[in-house]
């Protein structure tokens, strides 16, 4: 038997508490004040801070959205939790585990001294350091092939054709020195398993696919609907890995604050600096909040707050 306070508060998860609790999230902190925009990523820096849009989809696949989901944004770090599901997918877990790390720094998303202080290694897929290593583990023939295995599954995970945002593109190869160096640290440290220039450009252009906030709750839903996309139907993660992904998402999915989300909302969460953040629920929902302003570890002041509502409201905390 499974104990009934196991299992997420179903009751409170009707379509209209969904409805409910994602206007009162949206409405509650649609005036708050803190944090601001990105800055090292000059096309970041100029995104409406007031932008702010909430979407819920569940694992049977129904929608729920407020405010400004249709605004196309860079998917930026949430990318990282996409791109590790290709690399497990390909490759297997132990060889993640093995090749790259899953453990949390406690240090800032591109630290170099993390680097240095872990063993050589990067940690895990979700500092730059380690998505970069996982975009360049990545099997293909080509720089032309990788990354059409990658935009493919990312296309298969959203159930649409996704593009990339060009003007983010070049905002960012033009400022993308820390990580170049970042990704020559590696080779150096023999964790780089593919061209380090060709890694960082690939690795680059993942984080300026644009989504919106309905695309990432579709593909924070395939993660809660163990790998099968719940709109489209189709079979995009082993559901081994699905697991093992969200894993290292509760670990280190917003950085040196991943305790205090962990703690506050109880949910495996991802965020961007292009200001969303995805969380889920196994087996329930996929969250996707967005909104530019960030806080001093790189996440969205407002998606942070919407979602530890959403979760405390709804009865989602998983612990
Ligand atoms: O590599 C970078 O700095 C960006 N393209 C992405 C970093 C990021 O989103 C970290 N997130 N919170």
């Amino acid at each position: 038997l499974v104990s009934a306070f196991m299992l997420p508060n179903v009751f409170a998860q009707s379509p209209k508490e969904i409805e409910k609790v994602i206007n009162q999230a949206h409405k509650e902190f649609k005036g708050e004040k803190g944090g601001k925009n990105a800055d090292y990523i000059p096309y970041l820096k100029n995104v409406n801070s007031d932008l702010y849009g909430i979407a819920i989809v569940t694992a049977d696949g129904k929608v729920y959205e407020v405010g400004d989901t249709k605004f196309e944004f860079g998917i930026e770090s949430i990318s990282k939790a996409f791109v590790l599901a290709m690399a497990m997918q390909q490759k297997g877990s132990d060889k993640i585990e093995d090749s790259i790390g899953v453990d949390a720094t406690g240090m800032p998303f591109n630290s170099v001294t993390a680097i240095e202080l872990e063993g050589q290694k990067p940690s895990n897929p979700f500092v730059n350091a380690g998505a970069m290593a996982t975009n360049s583990i990545i099997d293909a023939k080509s720089k032309e092939d990788k990354w059409k295995f990658i935009m493919d599954n990312f296309n298969k995970f959203a159930g649409r054709d996704l593009k990339v945002i060009d003007e983010l593109f070049k905002s960012e190869m033009a400022t993308n020195q820390h990580n170049q160096a970042i990704a020559l640290l590696l080779e150096s440290y023999g964790r780089m398993y593919d061209n380090p220039m060709t890694t960082v450009e690939l690795y680059t252009k993942q984080c300026s696919i644009g989504v919106n906030a309905k695309d990432l709750a579709i593909m924070a839903a395939t993660f809660a609907n163990n790998g099968v996309n719940p709109i489209t139907k189709e079979k995009v993660l082993e559901p081994k890995y699905v697991p093992k992904v969200l894993s290292v998402m509760s670990t280190a999915g917003l950085y040196e604050t991943t305790g205090e989300w962990l703690f506050s909302v109880g949910l495996p969460g991802k965020s961007g600096v292009g200001g969303g953040i995805i969380a889920v629920v196994p087996g329930v929902m996929g969250i996707a909040v967005f909104s530019p302003p960030l806080d001093e570890a790189g996440n969205s002041v407002r998606a942070q707050k919407a979602i530890e509502m959403i979760s405390d409201n709804l009865g989602l905390n998983v612990f």
